[in-house]
């Protein structure tokens, strides 16, 4: 694991599109796999920020979202299709046809999740996947006992992600229970990762993503057996990291 602490949220923001620059530069039809909510905005902006100064060219980029809320329509404002047109890929020059994302309403669960996983693997699988963490340690929204092996899939939302979610809501009854989600086998197959963290709020996962015995019942633990990981954390993320010689200061 290669983590970089940084100032702030700009900075976090800034390193994570840098690295995605670099990405895209040297594989012009890279596959991204994309997360959503509040930690990857920053990033998105600077990617926007960069293709708008001319510096990065979209237009061969493939990207798979990494979930979606069950029974929210991509018209949904709280789904996270909406989210990801609106924050990035109508900013860009990504084709329409190269973006994939799963569909909230799908009649046919199991056809969805092994489309997706074909269609990634079609694609010639994940060159970079970028992933935001819960606070429980999730990623993608693989909660807490998830087994490492699964695929896409439909999970139950716990009450701590519905809670933690729900301020997107107008109230934690709006709030889906369910969602689609890569599993952790889709992730640990892509051929790197980055994984953004920024504020107090995450600082118990981000201690034990790095420091506790591989276990389900912190999903990013597997990280550590990932070959090429980059943690990218604020300094309030990282407040419970002890400085060793794994750890750049930025
Ligand atoms: C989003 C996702 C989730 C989030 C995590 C952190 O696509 O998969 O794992 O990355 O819940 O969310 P924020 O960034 O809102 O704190």
């Amino acid at each position: 694991m290669r983590i970089m602490i940084v100032k702030n949220y700009n900075e976090m923001s800034y390193q994570a599109a840098q690295l995605i620059a670099d990405q895209i530069i040297y594989k012009k039809n890279s596959v991204l796999g994309l997360a959503t909510g509040s930690t990857p905005i920053g990033m998105y902006k600077e990617l926007i920020r960069k293709f708008q100064k001319g510096e990065l060219d979209f237009s061969q980029v493939v990207t798979f979202n990494l979930d979606e809320y069950y029974g929210l329509s991509i018209e949904h404002p709280q789904s996270y299709g909406f989210f990801m047109w609106n924050i990035l890929f109508r900013h860009i020059n990504l084709k329409r046809e190269n973006v994939h994302l799963l569909n909230g309403v799908t009649k046919n669960i199991d056809n969805e999740c092994r489309q997706y996983e074909d269609l990634i693997q079609k694609n010639g699988g994940i060159d970079l996947q970028i992933l935001g963490i819960g606070d429980n340690g999730h990623i993608g929204f693989n909660e807490p006992d998830i087994s490492f092996d699964t695929q896409t899939h439909l999970v139950n939302l716990t009450t701590k992600t519905i809670r933690a979610n729900s301020r997107f809501f107008n109230n934690t009854q709006e709030v889906p229970k369910q969602a689609i989600t890569m599993g952790i086998g889709t992730i640990m197959r892509a051929k790197k990762i980055i994984l953004l963290a920024n504020g107090k709020r995450k600082t118990k996962a981000i201690e034990r993503t790095i420091n506790s015995p591989i276990t389900t019942k912190v999903p990013a633990t597997v990280l550590q057996l990932h070959k090429e990981v980059t943690i990218i954390i604020d300094k309030a993320a990282s407040s419970l990291l002890a400085s060793d010689g794994n750890i750049f200061f930025n």
